[in-house]
């Protein structure tokens, strides 16, 4: 099987059958999506967004318990409570931590790895790889700018080119507007040791997230998976791409309100970005977990465009596997001669 060989790499680093990472989703990647995935031989990551220290512990817990295989916790460097969460995990018997939001500093890495984790961070340009990997980490993710959540600038496309090409020092995993099959083949036929998805997981028959959010993602076309402008350089926000709503206007308006303030010195800048991080974590919260899609934060990806189907997870994995298989016996063909 050609899969199985072009993810032997990856498959082993992460210890799961399959090299394909349910990416951790604030409010998303919860207890009942991560043991789900783990059950059908992809490798799940916890998010821990910004829950209070009671609740990630207890959580994390809780998957230590249930689950039988390897798994990730996704830690955002930038959430308030992130040096609560981060020595919590510490003392954790968990597999992986994966840094999000910002790029860890070489002391977190090391002192995770010094506990026995291996570590994983996101790398948006050549340097920012190159400094991760002196800083000891274990692996990458390159997310594209076609992904949801919070991005970076670079689409897929250019960082394949700048990184996965140009470092062979770690295994890289590739995220971003990934839902098919057919293109995991090409991914891993690049070099990547596997990919990393997650607006495919959103609509899964176990994800718990709200059947509204669901639906709203569902039905949007990618190029309704928009990313937030950033209005002055004196208030930099961290792009965000969510499915245009009331929220995203809101949004402007908050970032408007908050450069008047900065002009007339009644806020900080750090201030000031403070609240545009707390109008995110409550924005998806309320898409999430309550429904609203009004005014909530719709964060997918551009892969909403891919994806017309709740199915069960076991049928998505199995179809992903199918098609990648699929490609690979077409291209070994083409490369033949045979078509
Ligand atoms: C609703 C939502 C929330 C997300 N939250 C996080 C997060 O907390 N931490 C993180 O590293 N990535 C987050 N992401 C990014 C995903 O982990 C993943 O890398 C991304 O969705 C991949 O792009 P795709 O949606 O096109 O597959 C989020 C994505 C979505 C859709």
């Amino acid at each position: 099987m050609w899969f199985e060989r072009f993810s032997e790499q990856g498959a082993k680093f992460l210890g799961v059958p399959y090299p394909i990472i349910s990416g951790g989703m604030t409010w998303v990647s919860n207890f009942e999506l991560v043991k789900s995935v783990s059950e059908n031989g992809a490798f799940p990551v916890f998010a821990g967004g910004n829950l209070p220290p009671d609740v990630f512990e207890k959580e994390v817990d809780h998957c230590l318990q249930e689950l039988k295989k390897p798994f990730g916790v996704n830690l955002v460097t930038i959430a308030p409570n992130y040096r609560t969460q981060y020595e919590i995990l510490k003392s954790k018997k968990i597999h992986f931590v994966i840094f999000a939001g910002s790029f860890p500093r070489k002391s977190d890495i090391q002192g995770m790895k010094r506990a026995g984790k291996k570590t994983m961070s996101f790398a948006s340009t050549d340097s920012i790889a190159a400094q991760q990997i002196r800083f000891g980490i274990d692996s990458l993710i390159l997310e594209g700018s076609e992904a949801g959540g919070h991005i970076g600038h670079v689409s897929l496309v250019v960082l394949l080119q700048q990184v996965l090409f140009q470092f062979g020092e770690v295994p890289i995993f590739v995220a971003g507007g990934i839902a098919k099959g057919r293109m995991i083949a090409h991914m891993l036929l690049m070099g990547a040791a596997g990919c990393q998805l997650g607006t495919r997981f959103v609509l899964s028959e176990e994800c718990t997230a709200h059947a509204n959010f669901k639906q709203a993602l569902l039905q949007a076309r990618a190029r309704q998976a928009v990313a937030t402008p950033q209005y002055d350089s004196r208030l930099p926000v961290v792009a965000v791409r969510a499915i245009k709503n009331k929220g995203t206007e809101e949004f402007g308006h908050l970032q408007l309100a908050l450069l008047q303030e900065l002009n007339a010195r009644k806020i900080t800048r750090e201030k000031a970005q403070f609240q545009v991080e707390n109008f995110w974590m409550g924005g998806l919260r309320r898409a999430v977990l309550e429904g609203d899609t009004e005014y909530g934060s719709l964060m997918a990806g551009q892969s909403v465009g891919l994806i017309d189907d709740i199915l069960p997870l076991k049928t998505i994995l199995r179809n992903l596997i199918q098609e990648a298989e699929e490609e690979f016996k077409r291209i070994e063909k083409k490369m033949c001669g045979l078509h």
